[in-house]
């Protein structure tokens, strides 16, 4: 089985499409949820699915966790034979402690076309930048905020009528299905990696 930690901080609608898409595979287990705040929508998720959760509290920044429950997280998630990382609208930056641990494992998923958008309200970015195509990339995590490689991307086309909230509504759709299949993928070749 390949072991995923999903990280969230929020509605959680991501995690509830990822931990239903795996909940009978052979080949995917979601091992924990890890979350930063305690009344996430995606702590009840969790709760529904029975999946572990493991709590992160960091008073001291917003945007990222002090080194220290960065290092205690990736050592916990080590202990727990994590093979991948799944982001999943966890609102803070990665940063060494975890990148060192799980190098070239930890995923994202963003609302935009990248490298086009990066960074907070990448849907509201694009409506007021009038481009009339966006969409979802799923993208492997490195030091630099949505920046590492692209794995997938899906797209949509913005018609006058859209407003940020149906925009949102159509990218959660396109969202809800490259990410499962991007995870199923890498899944599938981490197993065979650990087989040879
Ligand atoms: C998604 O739009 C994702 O692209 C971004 O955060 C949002 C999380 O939404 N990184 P949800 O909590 O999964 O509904």
């Amino acid at each position: 089985m390949i072991r995923i930690a999903v990280f969230a901080s929020g509605k959680g609608s991501n995690f509830e499409n990822i931990a239903r898409r795996f909940q009978k595979s052979r080949l995917v287990k979601i091992a924990c949820l890890v979350c930063d705040q305690p009344e996430a929508g995606a702590i009840k998720i969790a709760e529904r699915f029975s999946i572990k959760i493991r709590p992160v509290i960091c008073t001291i920044f917003k945007t990222k966790l002090d080194e220290q429950t960065e290092q205690e997280l990736a050592d916990y998630l080590v202990s727990e034979n994590i093979d991948l990382i799944v982001l999943a609208g966890y609102m803070r930056i990665v940063k060494s402690p975890l990148l060192r641990a799980f190098p070239g494992r930890i995923l994202n998923i963003h609302p935009s076309l990248l490298p086009s958008f990066k960074g907070l309200n990448a849907v509201k970015q694009a409506l007021d930048y009038g481009v009339k195509i966006t969409g979802c990339t799923v993208h492997h995590v490195d030091e630099q905020i949505d920046h590492g490689k692209i794995l997938s991307q899906k797209h949509t086309c913005i018609s006058k009528h859209d407003t940020e909230k149906s925009l949102l509504k159509k990218i959660h759709r396109l969202e809800h299905i490259i990410y499962p299949q991007v995870i199923h993928e890498i899944a599938k070749t981490m197993k065979k990696e650990k087989i040879s």
